[in-house]
């Protein structure tokens, strides 16, 4: 086992270091030689017809659903409903034939995920399951699967299969559009491009990784943590908070940052970190005022964001994080990054158990 590990004291942190070159082969593996079109398995979904998709997930493969209703919505115009499978498959959704349903699952093994898509079978035109682990129960009940390829994640706070799942679902958003005539060829090629530019993206990221070991002793003093964001930034937010709560049991909660005046702002004060995801995206002004009202109550903001977004959005913020500029679309997958090494630098120096965090199991198969 130690051995697996290699050079790092955790699988969460040789599974975080190992993104870079998963991601690349996951890009090689499903685009073509020309590098402009999406291939294999997530081309061959047929979505020309479908009127609704229903993604369902638990945990952290339901936040790489969130962050993918953006990019249906946007790239292929197809209505989305996402719910958590706990809540779906008791609520007797409505499920009609023209609906495609997709399930996400690391393990493969969800018990209410697993529910959830055998609620849909026989109702849904099709079943989809996006999977680590294809040899699986869910992997078993799909019409078609989406292989994830991330390998074995043994970590129980999931890192390279979330960024997996969020590129196996935005190539699966690319080849729908192109099916339905909303995406034209040359956009595809130009978002194929970019794909190939993300292991470098990826590594880029990877680099702010001292400045997060710095930052970290701040963080693990603070009894709630909030992070926030907007559009497809916004359940990336959720998943920080997630993460970090996971295995540093501080109290953190993702936000819109549009809905901060609706509550949260009454929690804002000096000792709160504050921890915003701002890449250079349509929104990013928007999010730039949410924070100044954050900093104006005292809130203490580490920025996240580009070289050009600190030179315009940092004065005022405690600390900032340096991601590499992108296209807007990849910076739910770069931006994973800083939110993992956030908690998992957190976790570290308050020295609990990051592989097994108290009262959490890998794959949760009982209800
Ligand atoms: C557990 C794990 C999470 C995971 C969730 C869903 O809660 O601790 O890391 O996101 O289950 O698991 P799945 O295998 O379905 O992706």
């Amino acid at each position: 086992v130690v051995a697996e590990r290699g050079r790092h004291k955790h699988f969460m942190a040789k599974e975080i270091h190992e993104q870079a070159e998963i991601l690349s082969d996951l890009v090689l593996r499903s685009t073509n030689a020309d590098r402009t079109r999406v291939e294999g398995p997530a081309s061959e979904v047929d979505f020309s017809a479908t009127t609704r998709l229903v993604m369902v997930a638990c945990g952290t493969a339901f936040y790489a659903c969130h962050v993918a209703k953006y990019w249906f919505e946007q790239l292929a115009r197809i209505p989305v409903e996402i719910d958590v499978a706990s809540e779906f498959r008791y609520r007797e959704p409505p499920v009609q034939a023209g609906d495609a349903a997709l399930f996400v699952s690391q393990s493969g093994e969800t018990a209410d995920t697993l529910a959830a898509l055998e609620y849909c079978k026989g109702k849904a035109g099709q079943i989809i399951g996006v999977l680590n682990t294809t040899e699986s129960s869910i992997g078993r009940a799909s019409d078609v699967i989406l292989p994830i390829h991330a390998g074995p994640e043994i970590g129980v706070a999931s890192t390279k299969a979330f960024t997996c799942q969020l590129l196996t679902l935005l190539k699966l958003a690319v080849s729908a559009g192109r099916q339905r005539g909303t995406l034209s060829a040359e956009d595809e090629a130009r978002i194929v491009r970019q794909l190939y530019s993300l292991p470098r993206l990826i590594q880029d990221a990877m680099t702010a990784e001292d400045e997060v070991r710095d930052i970290a002793h701040w963080l693990s003093s603070a009894r709630d943590i909030l992070f926030l964001g907007r559009g497809p930034m916004y359940p990336l937010a959720l998943e920080g908070a997630l993460k970090l709560k996971e295995i540093s049991y501080i109290h953190a909660e993702g936000y819109a940052s549009g809905e901060l005046k609706h509550g949260p702002i009454a929690l804002i004060d000096e000792h709160v970190p504050v921890i915003v995801f701002a890449p250079r995206d349509a929104l990013f002004e928007k999010l730039v005022s949410n924070m100044q009202e954050v900093m104006a109550r005292g809130g203490q903001v580490l920025l996240v964001t580009d070289e050009e977004g600190a030179r315009i959005a940092q004065d005022g913020t405690a600390r900032v994080l340096k991601m590499p500029t992108l296209d807007p679309l990849l910076a739910p997958i770069v931006y994973a990054i800083p939110a993992q090494l956030i908690a998992y630098h957190t976790a570290v120096t308050k020295g609990t158990d990051v592989d097994q965090p108290r009262n959490l199991a890998k794959s949760v198969t009982v209800e």
